[in-house]
């Protein structure tokens, strides 16, 4: 088959087809309609009266569904108990390929139950923030729903933020509790979480509100435990009730918050409330990843990002689909482990990022071939843009050109996926994460954040141009920040931060982020994060943080430094370390270089632009130069990074 003619592949039903534009028309006309509809696909205490109550404009107010009330835990298993409750609802593949577990939703309904019962127990209630900082396993996924239960919010923390990083978050989110384990695995490493905890929590006055950590014993490493305050999670969870009432919430009660990085300053908490989440959890996942009574669905992200608590948790098993999470690495302790995981378990659904594909296309074709893969049916890839050789591989080794490859478009802030394709409806194309799914309304815009060109070819800046139920709706403690990141740019819509181009039939394309964050292998990282990280070295003067392409992050760091004196220059590996510690592992630059100078507009902004060009070796094409305040200083920069190259 011609590459060129491959966008149409997977073939269009035209039933399916004229479902979904009846969808869209159906919101383009009477759009409480439609999301009163969807909220039928949930469990209701109170089944809410108005759908959508949001203005972008002013101070921004978000609300959906909120004279409803509910426990999003009841839509994911007390409802599917007289169903389904004997079927598969979790599977937990360990590291050790002998070891695994299943749980049924009864089964997962005991379990949340007691947890919850544990949480109430150590005086857990209401509205208090508690921190889940685990790797892939049972406890972390049976933590969530427990908080859900009893209407505590949750904070899933990523296993690979640094102590400091972590006492950041449980001081902003004022967290009363973590839930954390001894070690986990990581390929033959073992990475500390009880010891980064205890470290967070012991820089002077971090410990904020934090009065009890749960430890889970994940690999029975010794950790000490600190009386009266630690607390071993199976000797507790032994004396818990399997049986727990869920808290009635109303639908703006907070659900969970979640850290993700801007372009500026500290890490923002996204607030996600419960009605409107579950219901575009439950819708997001049904539209795009539809699943048959067999289905059995691998999200393979970790749950500390949004794509983990929708895709993983919240989605399927509200979708009342069995949903796998896999405790190790891709290619640990060899190569082809995922594919095993797929025929092991007869996985449907499989959802990884392009990070992951592009790595494991460095295995050969030969590796997959080896495994059946029959059982998937369909296929999609988000977090960072896929090139079309990427999304070819996945659709031909993978898929064996039967399986449709979903590109998703989505961030922490939307809950969901935004754009994608809903196979069978309509073609897809590689590299093209396609359209807004029906109930959304995308446009793009110029720089200046006006819509030049409603309809065909365009490129510019993604926004939105109506709310949705799985919208964020703040950031913890600072509206303010929420409203000038989002909503500020157009008014009238919300921003992305991303830039798209827009092909002549509606088509949409990732072009990449339009500020300062960097996205490696789907982490994403505020340039101000690194920067002040560095700053916390005092030989330094200043610092800039830029993403430039990589073969295998999609996105690599290199920062550039210059020191307060030539004399006190600190070793570049030092400062390398400094953002691995501050930061966390994930955030470690590919390149640092120390300079004498940084080039800077007349008003003082750094021009990053140049320095990503200069640091990609793309020193003949460096652009217009004019608005420098010093063009000296650019041939000086070029020859100290070939210096140090
Ligand atoms: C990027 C991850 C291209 C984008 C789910 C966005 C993508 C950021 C895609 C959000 C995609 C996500 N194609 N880029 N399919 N999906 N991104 O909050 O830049 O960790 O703004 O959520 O990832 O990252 P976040």
């Amino acid at each position: 088959m011609e590459r060129t003619t491959l966008w149409d592949i997977t073939g269009v039903d035209p039933d399916k087809a004229r479902a979904v534009a009846a969808m869209r028309r159906q919101v383009a006309t009477d759009p409480d309609r439609f999301w009163l509809d969807q909220a039928k696909r949930i469990a209701w205490d109170t089944f809410p009266t108005v759908a959508c109550n949001t203005s972008f404009d002013g101070d921004v107010s978000i609300r959906w569904y909120e004279d409803g009330t509910l426990n999003a835990s009841v839509s994911c298993l007390d409802r599917h108990l007289a169903t389904r409750g004997d079927q598969t609802a979790l599977i937990w593949q360990g590291d050790d390929a002998a070891i695994s577990r299943k749980l049924t939703f009864r089964e997962l309904h005991s379990e949340v139950c007691r947890f919850a019962n544990v949480l109430c127990g150590l005086g857990v209630r209401r509205g208090d923030r508690v921190a889940i900082h685990l790797p892939m396993v049972t406890e972390g996924f049976v933590a969530m729903l427990a908080c859900a239960r009893i209407g505590a919010v949750h904070v899933v923390l990523f296993g690979g933020f640094s102590p400091e990083g972590i006492g950041e978050r449980l001081i902003d989110s004022g967290a009363v509790a973590v839930v954390t384990c001894d070690t986990a695995r990581r390929g033959a490493k073992r990475v500390p979480h009880k010891e980064t905890i205890d470290a967070a929590l012991s820089h002077a006055g971090t410990i904020g509100a934090v009065r009890n950590v749960i430890v889970v014993r994940v690999t029975g490493d010794d950790v000490p435990m600190k009386e009266g305050r630690d607390h071993d999670y199976t000797a507790l969870v032994a004396q818990a009730s399997p049986e727990c009432v869920p808290e009635i919430m109303r639908a703006e009660d907070p659900l969970f918050l979640l850290y993700t990085s801007g372009s500026t300053g500290k890490p923002k908490a996204i607030v996600h409330t419960t009605g409107g989440y579950m219901v575009w959890a439950t819708y997001t996942v049904d539209v795009t990843f539809p699943s048959e009574p067999d289905t059995t669905h691998w999200c393979t992200a970790d749950v500390a990002w949004i794509t983990g608590h929708t895709f993983v948790v919240y989605g399927p098993l509200s979708n009342g689909t069995t949903t796998l999470i896999y405790e190790g690495l891709p290619g640990w302790p060899q190569a082809g482990r995922w594919w095993d995981i797929i025929d092991r378990y007869n996985v449907s659904s499989f959802f990884t990022a392009p990070t992951a594909i592009r790595s494991l296309m460095r295995d050969g074709d030969d590796l997959p071939r080896r495994y059946s893969l029959a059982s998937l049916r369909r296929l999609a890839s988000a977090g960072e843009p896929i090139s079309a050789d990427a999304w070819l591989w996945f659709y031909e080794e993978i898929g064996q050109k039967r399986c449709p490859v979903i590109d998703m478009w989505w961030q922490t802030e939307t809950a969901g996926p935004m754009l994608s394709a809903i196979a069978g409806a309509q073609p897809l194309k590689p590299g093209w994460a396609t359209t807004p799914i029906p109930g959304l309304f995308a446009s793009i815009t110029n720089e200046k954040g006006e819509v030049v060109t409603p309809e065909g070819e365009a490129e510019g800046c993604l926004c939105f141009d109506s709310s949705w139920p799985g919208q964020a709706r703040t950031i913890w403690g600072d509206h303010k920040r929420f409203r000038e990141t989002y909503f500020t740019f157009s008014p009238g819509r919300y921003f992305s931060g991303d830039g798209a181009r827009r092909d002549e039939y509606g088509n949409l394309m990732i072009t990449g982020r339009m500020d300062d964050v960097i996205n490696v292998s789907g982490h994403r990282i505020g340039t101000a994060e690194i920067e002040d990280a560095v700053a916390t070295d005092h030989s330094i003067a200043e610092a800039a943080a830029v993403g430039i392409s990589h073969d295998l992050k999609g996105q690599g760091i290199v920062v550039f430094v210059v020191a307060r004196s030539e004399k006190v220059a600190p070793p570049v590996g030092d400062l390398a370390r400094i953002i691995s510690e501050r930061v966390g592992r994930y955030a470690a630059p590919e390149r640092v270089y120390l300079v004498n100078e940084l080039p800077k507009t007349r008003s003082g902004k750094i021009v990053r632009r140049l320095l990503r060009k200069i640091a990609s070796g793309e020193t003949d094409s460096l652009g217009d130069l004019s608005s420098l305040a010093d063009s000296s200083v650019v041939p000086a920069l070029i020859a100290q990074v070939t210096a140090q190259s």
